[in-house]
């Protein structure tokens, strides 16, 4: 078995993260002062009591910025530091910079908020629609003709859906190190997904053209979406103290921080309205997303149209009306997550087919099975499914879980038994693949070939534990037809491949991959040509040879995804280069007097395409699905009444563990993708939407316990809402 050497350095224990690397002499640390409610204003800030702990002590606000006080990727309205009023818990009043780490934080303990004064805070997203309070404009995909649709239905059901926000809990929490250049400029280490998305702000930030600002990323500790947009204030705030201070300055969040000051997942609340016919065929299906967004834009504009992408799911509807509303509220700013909108699609019309079948007394997977996407189908947005493998993985998934089998005897296991039930559920993906903001769908590369005969390979890339590196290791190995142990990765830098994207979408290998393999095979070309008049060499020998005669053995390369187009008016076109499918079943058992449960088995079949490296993206599959779970099922991102986040430690904020994890038989659909780099296909995202299925599997043993009353749709499941429904009550 290959293995990946940057796997190898993580067992070890040898990995150097941002924390990790030597300090330079002189370096200063930071740590922010945050505001104290979710909506307040003030008229300064009192650092007398910080500024007397010591003389390396210095507070920067948000008068110091030279240029623009402004975050943003689309619309800029969120301030790097507050300026007079904040809008939710966690956001930055203040910098404070000192000569350690733990004088930092004492010192920003010390800084004082003045003439405070509380304003009323809205949390709720619907409320927040209800005042006017939305982010730019509501976006709504159709097709066919809903409102008849539903006249012909035989049964026509409607709900409300909740799902909750989630903590990425990324290991390594968010950090940067800056230094004052001699060019005037300033030199980063960010721990972010996108190193040129920090450039341009930084840039923005100090008043300066990008040139002046070199932004690397060595490696992350983990990310899941959370540093796509959101390690970029990390970064601007550790530059702006060192162009203030002329010192170094690094900041590494602690997690309290981290997790109170940093965007999640968006919360969602949905309405669905869903119509069929007596044997199960769906014919129209609606919802109303109410977005979430927090008390800034963020990334929500490129985030509500995947939920509406994935509103119908695996299925083909052939009427379908979806709309989504971005609603701002006095909430941390939500962000990217590991499916980015998708999930909370998916959770509303899975539970509208629930309800669907309670209606029509038949089981959720019969209406499943029977309105898969098969070749040929339009998905509401007006894209062709090609290749639809819903059905395949559904089936095949169902098979491998004896699922007939399964139902019996769950049936006779929950008939035997009063104090524990189990129960089933399936859920098929399809998932698109692509930014959905089509801009994005590009990258390059640099490969150099060292005249011995090394190779270094430059992209857009981001090493977060994906293992996009030794993917594109593996690529760039065989397009040169080289050893993958002759081909070095190189951090990802602003100054090596410039104007990238994040390593996001899932996109990462697809993009830079195929950059990488392009500039390869220009590199190829050029020793091929040299090879045919002097048969017989070797590759050393062969670059050797070219260096003599002076060919150029580096080449840049550049990939932007073809045949990607939409039209926002008419909100049709193509925005996916092609969709990723598969299924998961999932089995519980419920204990009825404590309202919890655990995880049994776990069934997923996988829609891999062609692996690059199986064991990467079995790891991809199983760790995603684990976070699908976790959010499904246990993680609970509490906020109180008056917007603070209650969950702020990971005492109050549980993930998932071995413990959790059912045992998991996870099966790879190998069918080649045209088109892509190895006719492989993106694993990041898809996977995490498995676990959904355990959702449906402890409301399947709930049902089991009171077949009469009506479920509820309002992720995550919990014991506290378990035992609720278990109590007899007002459904939670
Ligand atoms: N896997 C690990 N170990 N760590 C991560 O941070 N991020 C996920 C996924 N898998 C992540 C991960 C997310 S949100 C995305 S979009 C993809 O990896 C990004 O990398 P890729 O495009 O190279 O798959
Ligand atoms: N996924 C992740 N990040 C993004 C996307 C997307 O579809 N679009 C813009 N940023
Ligand atoms: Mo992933 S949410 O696209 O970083």
């Amino acid at each position: 078995m290959k293995r990946n050497p940057e796997s190898v350095l993580n067992v070890l224990g040898k990995t150097q993260y941002l924390d990790d690397l030597p300090e330079n002499a002189g370096m200063l640390h930071a740590a922010v002062v945050l505001s104290p409610s979710a909506h307040g204003r003030f008229s300064g800030l009192d650092t007398a009591a910080a500024l007397a702990m010591d003389s390396s002590v210095r507070v920067v606000v948000a008068a110091d910025i030279p240029g623009q006080n402004e975050l943003g990727t689309a619309v800029f309205d969120e301030p790097l530091l507050a300026a007079g009023e904040w809008h939710y818990h966690g956001q930055v009043l203040a910098l404070v910079l000192a000569s350690s780490r733990s004088l930092a934080r004492k010192a920003a303990a010390r800084v004082a908020v003045q003439g405070a004064e509380q304003l009323p805070a809205v949390t709720d997203p619907r409320e927040a629609a209800a005042r006017g309070n939305i982010i730019l404009s509501p976006r709504t995909q159709r097709s066919g003709d809903v409102d008849t649709a539903f006249l012909a239905c035989d049964v026509v059901v409607s709900g409300r859906v909740e799902s909750g926000g989630q903590e990425h809990v990324y290991l390594e929490t968010q950090g940067a190190i800056a230094w004052p250049d001699d060019s005037g400029g300033v030199r980063l280490l960010s721990g972010t997904q996108s190193p040129s998305g920090v450039q341009k702000i930084v840039a923005r930030v100090l008043g300066l053209p990008m040139n002046l600002v070199e932004v690397e990323t060595r490696r992350l500790g983990g990310a899941f979406g959370g540093k796509e947009d959101q390690a970029t204030g990390w970064a601007a705030l550790a530059a702006l103290g060192a162009v203030v201070s002329g010192r170094p300055v690094k900041i590494n969040l602690n997690r309290r921080d981290d997790m109170v000051a940093t965007g999640k997942r968006h919360p969602y609340s949905s309405d669905f309205r869903i119509g069929l016919k007596k044997d199960g065929t769906i014919l129209a299906f609606e919802a109303d997303f109410y977005q979430n967004s927090g008390a800034a834009t963020d990334l929500s504009p490129a985030i509500i149209p995947r939920t509406l992408f994935h509103a119908a799911g695996a299925y083909h509807i052939p009427n379908v009306r979806v709309t989504g509303t971005m609603c701002r509220t006095n909430l941390i700013p939500f962000t990217a997550f590991r499916g980015f909108g998708g999930p909370q699609g998916f959770f509303v019309i899975e539970s509208a087919i629930d309800a669907a079948a309670r209606a029509l007394g038949i089981e959720p997977a019969d209406i499943q099975r029977r309105n898969l996407l098969s070749d040929g189908d339009e998905f509401h947005y007006g894209m062709v499914a090609e290749d639809p493998r819903a059905k395949e993985t559904m089936e095949r998934c169902l098979a491998k879980a004896d699922w007939n089998k399964l139902r019996a005897d769950i049936r006779d296991f929950n008939a035997a038994h009063a104090g524990l039930k189990r129960g089933a559920a399936a859920t098929p993906v399809c998932f698109g693949i692509s930014f959905t903001k089509i801009m994005m769908n590009q990258g390059g590369a640099l490969v150099h070939i060292y005249n011995d005969g090394s190779v270094g390979v430059s992209t857009g890339a981001v090493e977060m534990g994906q293992g996009v590196g030794r993917k594109i290791a593996l690529v760039v190995a065989d397009a040169l037809g080289i050893p993958d142990s002759k081909v070095k990765i190189e951090t990802t830098r602003t100054v090596t491949v410039a104007n990238t994207m994040p390593t996001a979408a899932s996109t990462g290998t697809d993009i830079n991959a195929m950059a990488a393999k392009i500039a390869c095979d220009q590199l190829r070309a050029r020793l091929d040509a040299l090879a045919k008049d002097r048969p017989g060499l070797d590759f050393v020998q062969l670059v050797a040879l070219a260096h003599e005669q002076r060919v150029d053995l580096s080449a840049h390369a550049f990939y932007a995804t073809p045949g990607l187009h939409y039209d926002l008016a008419t909100e049709k076109g193509k925005p996916f280069h092609y969709h990723v499918y598969g299924c998961a079943v999932v089995t519980a058992t419920l204990d009825v007097l404590r309202g919890t449960y655990q995880f049994d088995d776990a069934f997923i079949v996988h829609d891999i395409a062609h692996s690059i490296d199986p064991v990467i993206d079995r790891g991809q599959v199983e760790g995603a699905f684990a976070q699908g779970l976790g959010w499904a099922a246990l993680e609970e991102l509490a906020f109180g009444a008056d917007g603070r986040l209650l969950a702020n430690t990971l005492s109050t904020y549980k993930l998932p563990d071995a413990h959790f994890m059912p045992r998991m038989d996870v099966e790879f659909l190998e069918r080649p993708n045209p088109g892509t780099v190895a006719n492989s296909k993106a694993v990041g995202e898809p996977p995490l939407m498995y676990g959904i299925a355990g959702y449906f599997a402890v409301l399947d043993a709930l049902k089991a316990v009171h077949p009469d009353k009506p479920a509820f749709y309002d992720l995550p499941m919990t014991p506290e809402k378990a035992l609720r429904f278990l109590s007899e009550e007002d459904s939670p």
